[in-house]
């Protein structure tokens, strides 16, 4: 009953809150769909720490899909050897891991040590630190003893076999508890972080994953002007030049449109 209650309705639940999350987010808070970004409080920590969790998460993605996604046989049919999936998985997957860890590590002592940037930090932020870094350190604390250290001696173990199919039966709603119930319970406790971390997302700053800024390389650029300087006198103290390619115009030089 509690294996069933784990690998099936479980996971379920979490994905049935994250769409329906989803759509609940779009529809009512499409202004806080946003990084909410802090770079404006502190940006030479989140510049290093940024990046390092950032690309090793598209690793780790990459990995996920390669692992969880595709079965064995069609590794086996291109003519990649178990022995060589192994090692493919492991050892990029490994220095993904520590890439991310190192990244989020970073963010985190930004954010504690860094006061602007505590005090922007929303209740929806802590939860979401706290669950993702529990995903993240249970999935690496895996990898790093089951794969790449082998503390089990049994030469790795081999997901593709067992929680692999079972994600891919219950995504099609053929739920079978059993394939997981085996499983170490390293990788059992990553799998329930890893859902619980996809149901809170909607509700999270996570939601910017979705938002890939792709518009912003072709759209035009903002034209700052400065202000009228017979109308309005510019402040003694301003700082910055400023923009004066409208001075003809201001002065009556311009050619005349179209006459
Ligand atoms: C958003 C949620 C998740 C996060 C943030 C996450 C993160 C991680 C990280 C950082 C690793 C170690 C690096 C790597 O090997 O790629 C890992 C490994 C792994 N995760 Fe996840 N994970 C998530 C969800 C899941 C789910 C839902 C499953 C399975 C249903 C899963 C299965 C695995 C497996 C099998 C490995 C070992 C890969 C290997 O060693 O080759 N993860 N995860």
């Amino acid at each position: 009953m509690f294996n069933n209650f784990l690998w099936g309705a479980f996971p379920w639940l979490a994905i049935a809150v994250f769409f329906v999350g989803i759509f609940w987010r779009w529809r009512s808070d499409q202004f806080g769909w946003t990084t909410h970004s802090s770079q404006i409080y502190e940006s030479k920590l989140l510049r290093l720490s940024s990046p390092l969790f950032h690309w090793g998460m598209v690793f780790v993605v990459i990995g996920h899909l390669m692992g969880l996604a595709f079965p064995k046989s069609w590794t086996q049919a291109v003519g990649i050897s178990d022995h060589a999936y192994h090692l493919l998985a492991t050892i990029p997957g490994s220095i993904a891991a520590l890439a991310v860890l190192l990244g989020f590590a970073g963010l985190l002592y930004r954010r504690l040590k860094n006061r602007s940037v505590f005090l922007s930090t929303s209740t929806s932020d802590k939860v979401m630190y706290a669950l993702l870094g529990l995903a993240l350190v249970s999935g690496s604390f895996a990898t790093f003893t089951l794969q790449l250290f082998d503390l089990a001696g049994t030469g790795g173990y081999d997901y593709r076999e067992t929680i692999s199919p079972w994600l891919r039966q219950l995504l099609i709603f053929n739920i079978q508890p059993d394939l997981m119930a085996g499983a170490p319970w390293q990788f059992k406790v990553h799998v329930l972080c890893g859902f619980t971390i996809i149901a809170v997302w909607p509700f999270t700053r996570l939601v910017h994953a979705f938002s890939a800024p792709v518009g912003y390389v072709t759209r035009p650029y903002v034209v700052y002007r400065s202000r009228d300087e017979r109308t309005t006198p510019m402040r003694s103290t301003t700082a910055w030049e400023p923009i004066r390619s409208n001075r003809k115009q201001l002065e009556g030089e311009t050619p005349s449109h179209g006459a």
